[in-house]
């Protein structure tokens, strides 16, 4: 049993005792209106209130399932001595919600945050996984810092079209792109678009929410395994009614998100990012996530970390499988396994005393899925932390999806002001691009984007593809998806909106990338460089009211985790039952 206070609370100890327990009117009035709801007195007194925080929504198709998976939350819950109040929060789809779901990460960690300081509520299951989601609940829920379980959504099931294995988001990005060079035509069009996303659940590459799901895991916030069952696995369900029955008793022994959510537990969320070549937006969100723990991660930590663990994780974009395929490899306990040297065994998780413990008996059994050490698909870890004039807070690369040829080279850039312009021009014949070219992407970051929506992944002109071109060296202030691919340098900080080094480029101006240097410079002289910044002025504020006016005014850079600056710091809060 996961040790907490080394003690078992008394239910006159419950946060919720203070709303249900006491003689004053307010409990007379909480206990009335609980009846009101239908409950009997013997039903919730003196139990946990566990408050399970749903993202599901009909528009939501990663997480669609997610109404009945609560359901099965609210089984365990009963079934070890709790209260289950189910809460709708909102949803983030990844596929639907523009400019981007990242403008709205933080509205879901405020909210949640928020709910859960506000309602009598002493534990929370927090129920999500497509990309935002799963950072958005856990930032805030360890602001409050109650006994938390993360339930992740799960992938869906591998897509298929006619003979061939389909990678939802990644072979969305092929298909296009060989439509576009005329390979393909509407019929073939039409039967992908039944064919790529099969199932609910979250896409199932290793893109950005199976990577946040899997660094969840690693964090020790959900039961063991929970984060590559498929969403329609009765594994799932089974995975649902486990994580109820755990946070019931987290409750009582009071293993807050705090005693889970280390700095150890941190590195090695970002060892098993890296090992399995996840996606570059779990940069950003670990670094804001590990920020409301009040752990220190930064961008060199990353690169640090990456020079020590190799890429074992065979999966798309980067390899050749899926998460079904992981799941039946040993999922996320069997690929630890493999990385137990250099994992801090000896923390706690929501399931075990220790993480020696929970990976106790964890097995691979497809060592072509998860690699042994000495036979990896990357000596180093997927991601690489660049600088150089371009970029003096930092940018990164997944270098293990690029063309390697691409990986040092020297090219003259074209820039595009905005996406707007970048759609309109980029197939134009008259830029004359060529393969060696570097295209440049400025005005997509936190605050010029807004929300660093995830352009990074540039595409190539028409005209190259047809020849047969398939990457190029891309530079952007934005983000890219997790199922994205290419020698895209992505999170240029400070973004061009507030005059970082991407502002000035010309196009014509050569710039040279080196991922073995983790070098990305714009080779230009100083004193050119320093009159073009005399000469910039900054773009208009994009938005003037509102919850964007809001977004641009607070959210920091990329290097920092695109949080909330009133977030991030540290602060009292009043005791919201005081007040
Ligand atoms: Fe939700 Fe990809 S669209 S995870």
């Amino acid at each position: 049993m996961t040790e907490g206070t080394g003690r078992r609370i008394a239910p006159e100890e419950l946060r919720s005792h203070q709303w249900y327990g006491t003689d004053g009117l307010r409990s007379f009035s909480h206990r009335a209106r609980t009846r009101q709801l239908g409950y009997l007195p013997e039903e919730h007194l003196g139990k946990p209130v566990i408050a399970i925080l749903n993202t599901w929504s009909d528009i939501n198709p990663c997480h669609v399932h997610l109404r009945d998976r609560a359901q099965a939350v609210k089984r365990g819950v009963w079934q070890a001595g709790g209260f289950p109040l189910e809460f709708p929060v909102s949803t983030l789809s990844e596929t639907f919600q523009k400019p981007t779901p990242m403008l709205y990460r933080n509205m879901l960690a405020m909210e949640t945050e928020e709910l859960l300081r506000s309602y009598p509520v002493d534990g929370a299951v927090l129920l999500g996984g497509c990309d935002k989601s799963t950072p958005a609940l856990l930032m805030g829920a360890a602001t409050v810092d109650l006994p938390a379980v993360f339930v992740p959504a799960g992938p869906m099931l591998p897509g298929h079209w006619r003979n061939e294995v389909l990678g939802s988001g990644t072979d969305m990005w092929k298909y296009w792109d060989d439509k576009r060079a005329g390979l393909i035509g509407d019929c073939e069009m039409g039967e992908l678009e039944n064919g790529l996303a099969r199932s609910p659940g979250h896409c199932m590459t290793m893109g950005t929410a199976s990577t946040l799901t899997a660094a969840a895991e690693a964090l020790g916030v959900t039961v063991p395994g929970a984060s590559s069952i498929p969403a329609v696995d009765s594994g799932h369900d089974r995975m649902a009614a486990r994580s109820g029955l755990r946070i019931v008793e987290l409750v009582w022994q009071q293993l807050t998100l705090s005693r889970i959510l280390t700095a150890d537990a941190y590195e090695d969320a970002v060892a098993t990012v890296l090992a399995l070549g996840g996606s570059t937006n779990a940069v950003i969100h670990l670094i804001a996530m590990a920020g409301r723990s009040g752990v220190k991660l930064t961008l060199d930590d990353f690169d640090r970390i990456a020079r020590t663990v190799p890429v074992l994780a065979n999966l798309r974009p980067g390899g050749k499988y899926l998460m079904e395929d992981f799941h039946f490899a040993g999922g996320l306990p069997g690929f630890l396994a493999r990385l137990t040297d250099v994992l801090h065994l000896d923390r706690p998780t929501v399931a075990h005393p220790t993480m020696r413990e929970q990976l106790d008996g964890a097995l691979v059994h497809d060592a072509d899925v998860i690699r042994e050490r000495d036979d990896p698909l990357a000596e180093e870890g997927g991601v690489a932390v660049l600088r150089g004039n371009l970029c003096p807070d930092g940018a990164v690369i997944k270098h293990i999806a690029a063309e390697p040829h691409l990986l040092r080279h020297t090219g003259p850039a074209v820039v595009f002001d905005d996406y707007q312009e970048m759609q309109r021009t980029i197939n134009d014949p008259a830029l004359d691009l060529t393969p060696d070219h570097v295209l440049v992407l400025r005005n997509a970051g936190p605050k010029g984007g807004p929300g660093m929506p995830e352009y990074g992944m540039l595409p190539i002109p028409d005209y190259l593809l047809k020849r047969g071109v398939r990457d190029m060296v891309r530079i952007s202030d934005a983000r890219m998806s997790g199922t994205s691919y290419g020698a895209c340098v992505l999170h240029i900080a400070p973004e061009s909106f507030v005059g970082g080094p991407l502002a000035l480029v010309r196009t014509g101006d050569p710039i040279t990338l080196d991922v073995e240097a983790r070098r990305l410079h714009l080779d230009v002289t100083d004193e050119e460089l320093e009159a073009r910044r005399a000469a910039w002025t900054p773009p208009p504020a994009r938005y003037g009211r509102g919850y964007g006016a809001l977004y641009q005014d607070q959210i920091t850079q990329a290097d920092t985790g695109c949080d909330f600056t009133f977030l991030a710091r540290s602060g009292d809060v009043p005791d919201p039952y005081a007040g």
